[in-house]
């Protein structure tokens, strides 16, 4: 049994399908990359398995358990963390603050502080503990919406675009970041835009597109699927 199984996931917006029975598995331990064009489904999907989105119809499996029907805060609780794509910013809140937020979902206050700071600290943040994410980069934006899953204790993570609008010099610290995670046992599931980043960083890929999954396979093997090709730069082009 995989650590994280998707099945037949369906999810309708009235008359709009966002997604269409998508199904793969995540085996513990591997970075899984999730790539497809503009509006194929993939945060709705992270929505969905995160707990956010309940499906019209299909199951997910986590640790050998349906998750259906239970709580983003729940499935933190129990190591299944995802991250946003658009940064979120509190009027008053400082990044520490914000964190910290993260942190309490497993850890009392004292220890959730301490925490969140070593958490900033990790992501290379330290020192801008008291600024607002406002007011923050956003290369800081994305490392800090890393800190706040570093800070729930993660076994897997969900990452929707960590690294979209970097630099490909910006992106060397999500990546190393990513791959440290991933090195002590994390579990993580990248939807990404940026192409040499994640043919680099995963193990295998799932493309979908008009929310029905296209392909999955190694990188390689996805570079060279026709239907990839198509979806990318067939009738897109003209679009
Ligand atoms: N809450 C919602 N209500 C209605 N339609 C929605 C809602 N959320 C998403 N959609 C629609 O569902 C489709 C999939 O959107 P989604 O955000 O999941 O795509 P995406 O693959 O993450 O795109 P992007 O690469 O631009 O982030 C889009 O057509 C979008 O407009
Ligand atoms: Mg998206």
């Amino acid at each position: 049994m995989a650590f994280l199984e998707v099945s037949n996931i369906t999810r309708r917006f009235g008359g709009l399908v966002a997604l269409n029975a998508v199904s793969f598995d995540v085996e513990k331990g591997e970075i899984l990359g999730i790539i497809g064009p503009n509006g194929a489904g993939k945060t709705t999907l992270f929505g969905v398995i995160s707990g956010f989105i309940p499906p019209s119809a299909g199951d997910v499996v986590y640790d050998g358990e349906s998750i259906i029907g239970v709580s983003p805060d729940r499935l933190v609780r129990r190591g299944l963390m995802r991250s946003f794509q658009i940064v979120q910013s509190f009027a008053d809140m400082t990044a520490l603050d914000v964190v910290t937020t993260a942190a309490l979902t497993r850890r009392p206050m004292r220890e959730a502080i301490d925490y969140a700071a070593q958490a900033l600290l990790r992501v290379g943040l330290g020192g801008k503990e008291h600024k607002t994410p406002a007011t923050l980069s956003l290369q800081d934006k994305k490392l800090l919406e890393l800190a706040k899953c570093i800070a729930t204790d993660p076994r897997c993570i969900l990452l929707d675009e960590v690294m979209a609008g970097l630099t490909m010099a910006e992106t060397a610290a999500p990546i190393a970041i990513i791959e440290e995670l991933n090195k002590q046992g994390v579990t993580i599931v990248m939807v990404e835009h940026v192409m040499p980043v994640i043919m680099r960083l995963a193990q295998r890929m799932v493309v979908i597109n008009f929310g029905e999954k296209i392909a999955q396979g190694t990188p390689d093997e996805i570079l060279r699927d026709q239907r990839v090709v198509d979806a990318y730069f067939g009738d897109h082009l003209d679009a």
